[in-house]
């Protein structure tokens, strides 16, 4: 049972742990770091950083700390998100390959429907 217990128990949590894509999304990180995490402007980019870093940094954010002159745009959202938030947002980010270019693809698929 505490062996079956171990095989489940992780598929359970990772059902119900929430997506690093929906809270980027729904939390409106976007607006200030981009769509794919690609940074705009004066805000920093994300995609690609190693979790770790991301997660420290959103620690540090949640105490008020910042490294820029533009922090304070950051906090609330840092202070607004729940710890498991911070860990799957992070392994989100991260794993966003900025190399991986999927652009011509879709378009393909878009030309197709049109044509039919
Ligand atoms: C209003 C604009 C804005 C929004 C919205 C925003 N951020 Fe930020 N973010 C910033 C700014 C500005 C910084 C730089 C903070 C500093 O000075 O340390 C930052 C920094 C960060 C960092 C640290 C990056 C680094 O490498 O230094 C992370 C991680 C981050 N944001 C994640 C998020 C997440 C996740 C959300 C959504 C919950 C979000 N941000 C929403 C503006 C924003």
């Amino acid at each position: 049972m505490g062996r079956l217990l171990s095989i489940f128990l992780p598929l359970i949590i990772y059902a119900g742990s929430p997506k690093g894509e929906t809270i980027y999304i729904t939390k409106g990180c976007y607006g200030c770091h981009g769509t794919k995490g690609e940074g705009i402007g004066d805000y920093p980019k994300l995609a690609g950083k190693p979790a770790k870093a991301l997660i420290e940094k959103l620690h540090r954010l949640q105490r008020g700390i910042g490294e820029t002159s533009k922090r304070n745009l950051m906090i609330p959202f840092a202070k607004d998100l729940s710890e498991a938030e911070i860990q799957a947002v992070s392994h989100y980010l991260s794993q966003i390959n900025q190399n991986r270019s999927k652009e011509p693809e879709v378009a393909d698929e878009y030309l197709g429907g049109f044509g039919s």
